[in-house]
């Protein structure tokens, strides 16, 4: 029997019926109460605020519990069953590290707060600085970028500043991969770059001799994550890495898929110059419900002054901040998100160096497993063997059954899983990306390849009605354009936000 991710077997509480907490509402009910005024009472009919009363719902605190209660049960989470999210490494994050991060003295800290009171808090960034660019093979690192996205327009900023420095100002050429994720070229543009798009071979890794061809005096640098999007590693890095750096350019890391490789390799020895880490993922902080992240950049020595400021520094009896002379600039208030920093360091000290030897290995063994189950049932994309993540295709399927990649992974939701990405890397028609991670086990990789095969011959069976899946969910297949192009936020008579494109 398939066990599934547990979802499906969790009480979830009503249907589409369920009141909504404006329903639940009634007037005069309150969830809290406040002590009485000890200090004058302050008039605050100022003609720039609104003199009527906001359209609150009014509910008990038992009401309001059990509807954020209810709601949060119809969430999928890490935390209730496997989430093959590839390239998002949706790995288990230990409760000690939340622990640690929830204790008072880091979380009460207040960001501007004199580096004398937070010597503590500034040590914790310089140890994980340390263990970041051991891992990486850097020299520094800004703890400021708070997402992998967010570093990448910091790095891209930094290679700006030094070329102009350089006085190379020319060099306007950043390389991506067309399998690359969307953040990339979108950073390279916003950072005032043209993009240049280098194309895949057959066997899923970068054209060689394409890069040749686009590389000239007004190359700037490449971005690559190696492992690339299609979970597969680069072999011919070094190569690569030459060619750019021959002309002048750098190498930019986005580490989206550091995962594949801690303990195994690093960036800078691969010859990249900037390197992002996201925090998040490799090492462990809730993700993916827009929960805080942390993409740090490590440079090589010759880049730290140019590193967003400030940077912490070892003194010979104390930790300071310091501003690099050619920084460019903040990229966040004050120095990143230090809580999901310091959730990062704890997961690492749990690891300890053996688990962080073999982090990246087990991963890899992990989705080797996997796709060797789920190719039986859905071809790969690349004859090659993957990574810490693979690509499988449904192409076929929608050629001979009009299933789409969409419709598999809507269908996996009733079997317990949220479904693995869809659709990236968007050369790869039909793609599901897997990514299980080094943290589920055995019996949860057999089941969810159980699934797939399962998912494959029920979906095929004839009179199948495709949109009728997912089955057993509260909410089934919501139009995700018509949000996304026209936002009206509103209930009943109160219109709440309207949004037009
Ligand atoms: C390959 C790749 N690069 C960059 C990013 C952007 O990272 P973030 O979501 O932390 O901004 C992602 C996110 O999924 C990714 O998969």
């Amino acid at each position: 029997m398939v066990s599934g991710g547990n979802a499906s077997s969790l009480p979830l509480v009503g249907g589409s019926a369920e009141p909504t907490i404006r329903e639940l509402s009634r007037p005069g009910r309150k969830a809290s109460k406040y002590p009485n005024l000890d200090v004058p009472e302050v008039d605050l009919n100022h003609p720039a605020l609104k003199n009527e009363k906001a359209p609150l719902p009014e509910v008990s605190e038992h009401d309001l519990v059990m509807h954020y209660s209810r709601l949060a049960h119809r969430n999928f989470a890490v935390d209730l069953g496997f989430y093959p999210l590839g390239s998002c490494t949706m790995k288990y994050n230990p409760r000690f590290a939340d622990y640690v991060a929830s204790i008072p003295n880091f979380s009460n800290t207040h960001p501007a707060t004199p580096s004398e009171f937070t010597q503590g808090s500034l040590e914790i960034l310089h140890i994980l600085e340390d263990y970041l660019t051991e891992i990486t093979g850097m020299d520094h690192a800004s703890f400021q970028p708070p997402a992998g996205a967010s570093g990448e327009l910091t790095g891209l900023l930094i290679i700006k500043r030094y070329l102009q420095n350089q006085k190379l100002d020319h060099k306007k050429d950043i390389i991506v991969p067309d399998s690359a994720h969307g953040t990339n070229p979108a950073s390279a543009k916003m950072a005032g770059f043209n993009v240049v798009e280098v194309a895949t071979d057959q066997r899923g890794m970068v054209n060689i001799e394409d890069l040749k061809s686009l590389v000239n005096e007004n190359t700037a640098g490449l971005m690559l994550t190696n492992p690339n999007t299609g979970g597969l590693f680069e072999e011919e890095i070094l190569t690569i890495s030459n060619i750019i750096h021959e002309a002048g350019g750098l190498l930019y890391y986005d580490g989206a898929n550091l995962n594949a490789i801690v303990g195994v390799c690093r960036p800078g020895d691969m010859g990249f110059d900037i390197v992002h880490s996201n925090l998040h993922k490799t090492f462990a902080t809730p993700h993916g419900g827009g929960g805080p992240g942390s993409g740090p950049v490590a440079v090589k020595d010759y880049l730290r002054e140019y590193l967003p400021g400030p940077i912490v520094v070892k003194n010979s009896d104390n930790y300071s901040w310091y501003t690099p002379e050619f920084s460019i600039g903040r990229m966040h208030g004050y120095h990143g998100n230090f809580l999901v920093a310091l959730r990062a360091l704890v997961y690492m000290k749990l690891l300890g160096k053996e688990g962080l030897d073999t982090l990246g290995s087990y991963a890899v063994l992990n989705a080797r497993y996997l796709s060797s189950k789920v190719s039986k049932h859905l071809p790969l994309a690349y004859d090659e063997p993957c990574m810490h993540e693979f690509v499988a295709t449904v192409k076929e399927l929608k050629k001979s059954h009009k299933i789409k990649a969409y419709d598999v992974g809507k269908a996996l939701l009733d079997k317990g899983f949220h479904s693995p990405t869809i659709y990236f890397p968007l050369i790869v028609e039909e793609a599901l990306m897997f990514e299980p991670t080094e943290t589920q086990t055995v019996e949860t990789l057999d089941d969810l390849a159980e699934s797939i095969k399962l998912i494959v011959e029920e979906l095929s069976a004839p009179g199948v009605n495709l949109t009728d899946y997912p089955k057993n969910l509260p909410v089934g297949r919501p139009n995700e354009l018509i949000p996304a192009k026209h936002l009206t936020v509103h209930w009943g008579d109160f219109e709440l936000l309207e949004l037009t494109e």
